[in-house]
C-alpha cells in the first residue's frame, strides 16, 4: 500500500481537462493535423477490447500495490458500465481510443485513470487490442466457413449422381457430377478454414507488457496479463511485440484462400447460367435485371462474390504497403494498417454469408449437364480400354480415339469408319458404333473411374462424409474458442 500513488489532487484543474501533451508541447494541435494523424474514427473496432485491456492492466498495478482495492473496485465497475453504455468518439481533437478511455477515467477515478500509463502504452495496448479482435473475427470466419462447407457438402450429397461436366481450358474435359464440382469447392474451404486455424495461433500472442518498445522497471507479470485476457502464448520480445504486425499476414493470406475458392465458383456460376451454357438456373431472390433490357436475369451477386478476392487482396497489398521499411520501434504508419484487416475481414465474412444461402437454391439443368457430357467427353475412357483390354499402347489409342471424337463432333461415327481407322492403325479388332457409344455413356464413365478422389459417386459421398467429419472438428474448436473468449470477461471484472 505504501508504494501506491496519490495523484489525486493533480486529477483535475477546476473540472479541466488535463492533457498529456502539455508538458512537452505548448501548443495545441491544428483541427486538421489532430484529423489527419487520428485513429479515432476506426477505433471503434477495438473498444471492448480497449476496455479489457485496461481493466487488465488496472488489476496488475493494483496486484503490484500501485492501486488501492478501492480504486481497482470503482475502476473495474466504470470499465464494466462502458461495455453496455459506449461512450462518444467524435471528438476530432481525440488521438485515439486509448485516451478517451484514460481522460474519461481520469475523471470518474484519478488515481486509476491518471496511472493507466505506468507500465502501459499505447504501442503495447493497440497491438494487443488487435490481437484480440482478430482472434474473435477469426472464430467469426470459421464458424461461418464451416456453414458454407456444410451447404456445399449438402448441395454435394443431393447432387451426387446429377452427371455434369467438367471443364478444362474452358473445353469440355470429362463427365463428372455436379457434387463432385460442389465437393471439391467444400475441400478447398476447409483447406482454407484450417489455415485460418493457424493464423489464430499466430495472433493468440499477448504483446501487452512489452510497454513502448523494450519492457519496463515496473515488474508487470506478462503471462497473468495474457492469460486474464484470454491468450496462450506471451509474444516475449518487446521490440517485436510493441511494433509489429507480422501475424497478420496469416490471416490476411488466410483470407484470401478462403475467398479464392468463393471467386472461383463464382465465376462458374456465372458462365453456367449464361443461356449458352444453361447449365445452373440462378436463383432470383440473388439476381437483377436491367433497367433497360427487359428480358434480363443478371447474376450478380457471383458478380460480386468473384471480385471480393480482388478487394481483399488489395488490401493485403495496402498491409504490406505500410507495413515494409520501417525501423524497428513503432511508428504512427502501423496505425494506417488496421482498418485494412477489418476492411479485408469483413469483406470475408460478408461473402461467405452470402453464400450459405444462395448454395442451397442454385439448381442444376439435369438435361442439358448431360448432354453436354454425351459423346466424346469421356472417351478418355475409351483409350483406357483400348489399352487395358486390347493391348494397345496408349499413344496408338490416344490417335485412334483422336479420329473417332472428330467422327463423333462432325456426326460421322459409322462402323465403316471405326473399321477404317483401326485396320489403317494395324489394329485387328471388332469395334462397333453402339459398343463406342455404350462405353461413352456418361453415367457409366462416371461410374468407371476407380482412382482415390475421383468423380465416381461413391468416392465423392465417401469424401463427403470424410469432409463433414473434419468440419465437426472445426465446430468443436469454434465452440472451445468461444467459450474461452466469452468467459475472459467474467474472469476479468468479477474476479479481482
Ligand atoms: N492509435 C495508434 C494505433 O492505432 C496507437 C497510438 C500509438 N501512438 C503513439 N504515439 N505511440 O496504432
Amino acid at each position: 500500500m505504501s508504494r501506491q500513488l496519490c495523484f489525486i489532487s493533480h486529477a483535475t484543474q477546476g473540472g479541466k481537462r488535463v492533457s498529456f501533451r502539455e508538458g512537452r508541447l505548448g501548443r495545441k494541435m491544428i483541427k486538421e493535423a489532430a484529423e489527419y494523424t487520428s485513429s479515432i474514427h476506426f477505433d471503434n473496432e477495438i473498444y471492448r477490447e480497449t476496455i479489457l485491456i485496461n481493466a487488465v492492466h488496472l488489476k496488475m498495478l493494483s496486484k503490484l500495490g500501485y492501486l488501492s482495492k478501492e480504486d481497482l473496485k470503482k475502476s473495474l465497475e466504470i470499465l464494466k458500465e462502458l461495455l453496455t453504455n459506449p461512450i462518444s468518439l467524435d471528438d476530432p481533437f481525440l488521438e485515439d481510443i486509448h485516451i478517451v478511455i484514460e481522460e474519461y477515467l481520469s475523471r470518474k477515478v484519478p488515481a486509476a485513470g491518471l496511472n493507466l500509463a505506468l507500465g502501459k502504452s499505447r504501442n503495447d495496448a493497440v497491438s494487443t487490442a488487435i490481437r484480440m479482435h482478430v482472434k474473435n473475427k477469426i472464430v467469426e470466419l470459421v464458424d461461418e466457413g464451416t456453414k458454407l462447407a456444410e451447404a456445399l457438402l449438402r448441395k454435394g450429397s443431393e447432387e451426387v449422381f446429377t452427371v455434369f461436366p467438367v471443364y478444362t481450358h474452358m473445353q469440355v474435359a470429362a463427365p463428372a457430377t455436379f457434387g463432385f464440382i460442389m465437393t471439391s469447392y467444400a475441400s478447398r474451404l476447409l483447406s482454407a478454414l484450417e489455415s485460418l486455424t493457424q493464423a489464430y495461433i499466430s495472433a493468440d500472442h499477448c504483446p501487452l507488457g512489452a510497454v513502448a518498445a523494450c519492457g519496463s522497471s515496473i515488474k508487470l507479470d506478462r503471462e497473468w496479463m495474457a492469460s486474464q485476457l484470454g491468450f496462450s502464448y506471451v509474444l516475449e520480445n518487446s521490440l517485436e511485440a510493441s511494433s509489429t504486425r507480422d501475424f497478420l499476414i496469416d490471416v490476411l493470406s488466410s483470407l484470401i484462400k478462403l475467398t479464392l475458392p468463393i471467386s472461383d465458383l463464382s465465376e462458374e456460376l456465372v458462365i453456367y447460367s449464361s443461356k449458352e451454357y444453361g447449365l445452373v438456373d440462378f436463383p432470383e431472390e440473388f439476381s437483377s435485371t436491367s433497367s433497360i433490357m427487359p428480358h434480363k436475369k443478371n447474376p450478380v451477386v457471383a458478380e460480386i462474390g468473384r471480385t471480393k478476392l480482388a478487394e481483399i487482396s488489395s488490401e493485403f497489398l495496402r498491409i504490406i504497403m505500410i507495413l515494409q521499411r520501417k525501423m524497428s520501434g513503432y511508428v504512427l504508419d502501423l496505425q494506417q494498417v488496421t482498418p485494412s484487416v477489418w476492411r479485408a475481414i469483413n469483406h470475408a465474412l460478408n461473402t461467405l454469408r452470402i453464400f450459405i444461402e444462395l448454395i442451397p437454391r442454385i439448381k442444376v439443368n439435369h438435361e442439358r449437364a448431360y448432354e453436354l457430357c454425351g459423346p466424346p467427353a469421356g472417351i478418355t475412357e475409351l483409350a483406357n480400354i483400348l489399352t487395358t483390354k486390347y493391348g494397345i499402347p496408349y499413344r496408338t489409342a490416344h490417335k485412334i480415339c483422336g479420329e473417332i471424337s472428330l467422327l463423333i463432333i462432325n456426326n460421322k461415327l459409322s462402323d465403316n469408319e471405326l473399321e477404317q481407322i483401326l485396320k489403317k492403325t494395324g489394329i485387328n479388332i471388332n469395334l462397333t458404333t453402339k459398343e463406342v457409344l455404350s462405353i461413352l455413356e456418361p453415367r457409366l464413365v462416371v461410374n468407371s473411374y476407380k482412382t482415390l478422389g475421383s468423380a465416381n459417386p461413391y468416392e465423392v459421398s465417401r469424401m463427403v462424409s470424410q469432409i463433414q467429419e473434419q468440419i465437426e472438428e472445426l465446430k468443436s474448436w469454434v465452440d472451445a474458442r468461444r467459450e474461452s473468449l466469452t468467459n475472459i470477461e467474467n474472469e476479468i471484472f468479477e474476479n479481482y
